[in-house]
């Protein structure tokens, strides 16, 4: 596994309940991120490109509360190194059986995907949120705990969508934005925005 923090310790979870084996994690062992000591950490990441791509999985426990450009970054270093990821869903999440989920995927507990989503590389469906049907969610995208998004809504690369917050249906909202917690977005949001409150109010986030 990728990272030693918050998101990669609930991962850890989600793996074991799974009945998958974790070998080791890249990253500083810190107590305050609890995850448990008998694992093997490895704080250089290159040496990954020490191991064969087709003896080990990678799974990314990098997580973000607003930026995912490290976890975006990571992700295609290690795919272009020759590696694959875990895709990866919670015992209790639901998944339409007409949903399209892509590589490195995790769907954590309780989140719903409905039917006909499409889930693209590397994207975190995280704890309690909810994707309607015919919903796109586009690579390395963060859909944060409890996030709901209506259905045929399009959330564009890179993107956080922040916890509790709520896209209307039919929304586009674009690549590398911050939606803040809690908001309510009405219209669509353009390239680098963010948007906060209810309904949301966007601006540059430059
Ligand atoms: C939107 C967000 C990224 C802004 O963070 P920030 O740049 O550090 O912003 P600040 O805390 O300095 O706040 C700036 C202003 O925006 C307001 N604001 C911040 N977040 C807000 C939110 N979610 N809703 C409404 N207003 C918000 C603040 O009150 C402040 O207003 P002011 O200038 O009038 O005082 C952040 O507050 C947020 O909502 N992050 C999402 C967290 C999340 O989803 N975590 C889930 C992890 S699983």
């Amino acid at each position: 596994m990728i990272g030693s923090g918050g998101h990669a310790r609930v991962l850890l979870e989600v793996l074991e309940e799974a009945g998958h084996q974790l070998n080791g994690v890249v990253g500083e062992y810190s107590p305050a991120s609890k995850l448990p000591d008998r694992y093997t950490f490895v704080p250089d990441h290159n040496v990954l490109k020490e191991f064969s791509t087709e003896d080990y999985l990678l799974i990314n426990g990098v997580g973000s509360s607003s930026d995912l450009s490290l976890r975006d970054r990571l992700f295609r270093e290690f795919k272009d190194a020759g590696f694959n990821f875990l895709q990866l869903q919670a015992q209790t999440a639901h998944i339409s059986d007409s949903a399209t989920l892509f590589e490195g995927v995790q769907v954590m507990h309780k989140a719903v995907v409905h039917s006909e989503a499409v889930i693209e590389d590397n994207v975190i469906i995280n704890t309690g949120a909810i994707v309607e049907h015919h919903c796109v969610v586009a690579e390395s995208a963060h859909i944060a705990v409890g996030a709901v998004l209506c259905g045929n809504v399009e959330i564009g690369a890179l993107t956080h969508v922040g916890a509790n917050a709520t896209i209307l249906q039919g929304v586009r909202v674009g690549s590398n934005c911050i939606i803040g917690a809690g908001a309510v977005v009405l219209h669509d949001v353009p390239d680098n925005s963010i948007a906060v409150g209810v309904p949301a109010v966007v601006k540059s986030r430059s």
